[in-house]
């Protein structure tokens, strides 16, 4: 990345903010709306401790060739829509789908690769993983099952596509027949490539082959995963989206969890044990879904991350079709199955000792339940009330503990009378002005009624899948937003921007939080990842009332604070930079973080040019003079 100063020298911009914090020096700037602002001590408001969370669903690849580790692309042929997708020839041989030969029941096809009679050399296959395969400097572990006779060497290598290039080579020995699907697992050091177009190589000796072939199934590859864990998440994806300090996971989805049709809905079961009897599924998106990322592996996520997890359960609607009353019931106890996998006894409950055989003794931590995705949308809006009233009372009964988030907040797709301490969930995607419009969105809602803004986020456009990255006003914009939220994070209990991330080779909904690709150093955060981080990871425990100069507008504020910690974000929607003079009693020093840049610029990929610069502050003696630039957004935190 870029040094900031260096960028906003280059970008012609003045730094001055960076040189008058903490002391009310002269500037050049016009400043001829001052704004004064008082934070007070007391009298304020509890504030949600889960407001600042995460939605997480497989889209834009966010997922298989995500952050979950395995970097190898259609592994198990998962899906109608693939094909040979990924997979190329080594040698002079022929490799097809052999449908006759499955690794599992799951895992329905395996890869032939057929050696001709006069073979004499290596040859084998690749896999060209998501265009391309990150190759670092690290240790990979590798893993594939086989079946042919064969006794020897398997040479696994990662290779530059088109330089030819080799970073790992690595031999094992192997033995395996005609009879079954043998497993076998490696691991290997690489070096590092200088770009994201490489393979995966696996060869064998052609000449003890000639004339044959050899069969491979469930090709895996990982890279160093977050927290060392089987299975687990690309440490790099996942260490960007940890320092945000997200309270919350929700999870699966979003329209991920619906299905195209009834059938191919997430279904929790065949998303557990083994990675070899998961068969994935044809998914919402456009693409199969592996499911290698699965239940389990959301919830070690959550626990890894401190997050509390929101599972969202599927409540009878798909895209193809709506089930509701009695044919809705097997729905509703696979459901409660699903909890007590996750909830139950790992030694008196059926699905509690499934989950134990899946290597998880102890049961997960659940506390928030979504009963469905967007349901006053694409024909759910009728049948809602009676499916979320057979979901909420299962679960209920089984699980008081657990709080039901509703999947909509449009009272002609609700109960009439919605049981007590239920959150609503809302959804948004809209223009920036538009979502400064919703500033004051809960100021004058009832206090007895919860809610979540589950996704919501800034596109700049009105094509339903435009492609463009997050800049700096419209940052901005889910900024003053947040700022609505947090002083009204009494009844606004979790938040979250979505969708998450992106591989930038496969985007179909943008701008996400932070996005990637194959090469070194591509993983992005945008503007709108270090308003979600400034915000996350400067949060009090209470909402304390600030006395103005001004109303609201261009200049947006929020203060909080947990003990003698105070935290103050602002954030100047406007083209004019304002001076702003806060006051917090008692305090004299910390750091002010401030994020600002050009109105329509936005970090694009190798190109992070706006990130947050934190400065440090003190000797204050309780008063701080901030200069905000044109659609900056900051936090200044002192004690
Ligand atoms: C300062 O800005 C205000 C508002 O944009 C404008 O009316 C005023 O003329 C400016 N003053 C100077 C000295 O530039
Ligand atoms: C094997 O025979 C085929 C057909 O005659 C020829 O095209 C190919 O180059 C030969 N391969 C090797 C490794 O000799
Ligand atoms: C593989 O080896 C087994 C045991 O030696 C033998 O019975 C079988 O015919 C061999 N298969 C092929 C395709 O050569
Ligand atoms: C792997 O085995 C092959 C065949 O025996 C050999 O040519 C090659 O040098 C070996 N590679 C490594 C890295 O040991
Ligand atoms: C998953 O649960 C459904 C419904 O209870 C059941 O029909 C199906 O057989 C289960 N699948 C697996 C793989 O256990
Ligand atoms: C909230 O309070 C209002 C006014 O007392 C009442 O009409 C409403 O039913 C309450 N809502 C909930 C969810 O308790
Ligand atoms: C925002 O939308 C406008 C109108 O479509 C377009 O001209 C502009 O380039 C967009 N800006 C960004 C940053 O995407
Ligand atoms: C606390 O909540 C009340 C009721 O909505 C509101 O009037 C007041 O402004 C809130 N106080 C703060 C500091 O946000």
């Amino acid at each position: 990345m870029k040094s900031p100063i260096l960028t906003y020298a280059s970008l012609g911009l003045a730094t001055c903010f960076a040189m008058n914090v903490g002391f009310a020096g002269a500037s050049a700037h016009n400043h001829s709306h001052a704004v004064n602002l008082a934070v007070k001590d007391e009298g304020g408001n509890k504030s949600s401790p889960l407001l600042y969370g995460i939605m997480f669903e497989e889209m834009d690849r966010s997922g298989d060739g995500g952050i979950h580790g395995q970097l190898l692309q259609n592994n198990g042929f998962q899906g109608k829509s693939l094909g040979m997708t990924a997979y190329k020839s080594v040698g002079d041989v022929d490799i097809s789908q052999d449908h006759s030969k499955p690794v599992s029941k799951a895992i329905t096809s395996s890869l032939q690769v057929a050696v001709p009679k006069n073979a004499t050399k290596f040859v084998g296959f690749a896999n060209t993983g998501y265009k391309g395969v990150p190759v670092k400097q690290a240790k990979y572990k590798s893993s594939f099952y086989m079946k042919g006779n064969y006794s020897g060497t398997v040479t696994l290598q990662l290779v530059g596509s088109h330089s030819g290039t080799i970073y790992a080579d690595h031999n094992l020995t192997v033995k395996s027949s005609d009879s079954k699907f043998t497993p076998f697992e490696t691991s290997f050091q690489s070096k590092a490539s200088p770009d994201g177009e490489n393979e995966w190589r696996l060869t064998f000796d052609g000449s003890k082959v000639a004339g044959n072939s050899l069969n491979f199934g469930l090709v895996q590859l990982f890279p160093p995963t977050f927290h060392d864990r089987e299975n687990g998440l690309r440490d790099d994806l996942a260490t960007v989206i940890d320092k945000v300090k997200p309270k919350f996971l929700r999870f699966p989805g979003g329209n991920n969890l619906e299905g195209v049709k009834i059938d191919s809905r997430w279904k929790w079961n065949t998303t557990i044990g083994p990675v070899v009897d998961r068969p994935g599924r044809e998914a919402d998106w456009g693409y199969p879904n592996t499911d290698a990322l699965g239940l389990d592996e959301y919830m070690q996520w959550c626990e890894d991350m401190g997050m509390a997890p929101l599972l969202g359960v599927w409540a009878g609607k798909s895209y193809g079709g709506i089930l509701s009353g009695e044919e809705l019931e097997p729905y509703v106890q696979d459901t409660l199955n699903e909890l007590e996998y996750l909830l139950g006894d790992s030694t008196t409950t059926h699905y509690g000792r499934l989950r134990a055989k899946n290597g998880r003794t102890e049961p997960w931590k659940l506390n928030y339940v979504e009963i469905g995705n967007e349901d006053q949308l694409t024909g759910g809006c009728d049948t809602y009330p009676e499916r979320f009233n057979q979901f909420y009372k299962a679960i209920h009964d089984h699980y008081p503990h657990i709080t039901i988030v509703v999947s909509n907040a449009d009272p002609s797709c609700l109960p009439s009378q919605l049981p007590k301490n239920v959150i609503l969930d809302v959804h948004f995607y809209l223009k920036d002005d538009q979502i400064v419009d919703k500033f004051n969105q809960w100021d004058n809602q009832p206090r007895n009624q919860s809610v979540m803004v589950g996704e919501y986020g800034c596109r700049n456009t009105t094509q339903a899948t435009g492609v463009y990255w997050s800049y700096m006003r419209g940052s901005c914009s889910e900024a003053v937003y947040m700022i609505g939220l947090e002083r009204n994070s009494d009844i606004v209990k979790m938040a979250a921007y979505a969708p998450l991330l992106a591989h930038r080779e496969y985007i179909s909904w943008s701008p996400t939080l932070y996005g990637f690709d194959s090469r070194p150093d591509s993983i992005t955060p945008s503007t709108s990842y270090y308003v979600q981080k400034m915000f996350a990871t400067n949060k009090g425990d209470t909402v304390l009332p600030v006395s103005s100069s001004t109303g609201f507008g261009p200049l947006y504020w929020v203060a909080t604070k947990t003990d003698s910690k105070y935290y103050v974000k602002l954030a100047n929607y406007g083209s004019v930079s304002k001076k702003v003079d806060v006051s917090v009693p008692g305090t004299e020093k910390g750091k002010l973080e401030m994020l600002s840049g050009p109105e329509y610029h936005g970090n694009t990929p190798m190109n992070v040019k706006i990130e947050t610069i934190t400065m440090d502050v003190s000797d204050a003696n309780g008063k701080y003079t901030i200069h905000m630039e044109p659609w900056a957004v900051a936090v200044l935190a002192v004690s």
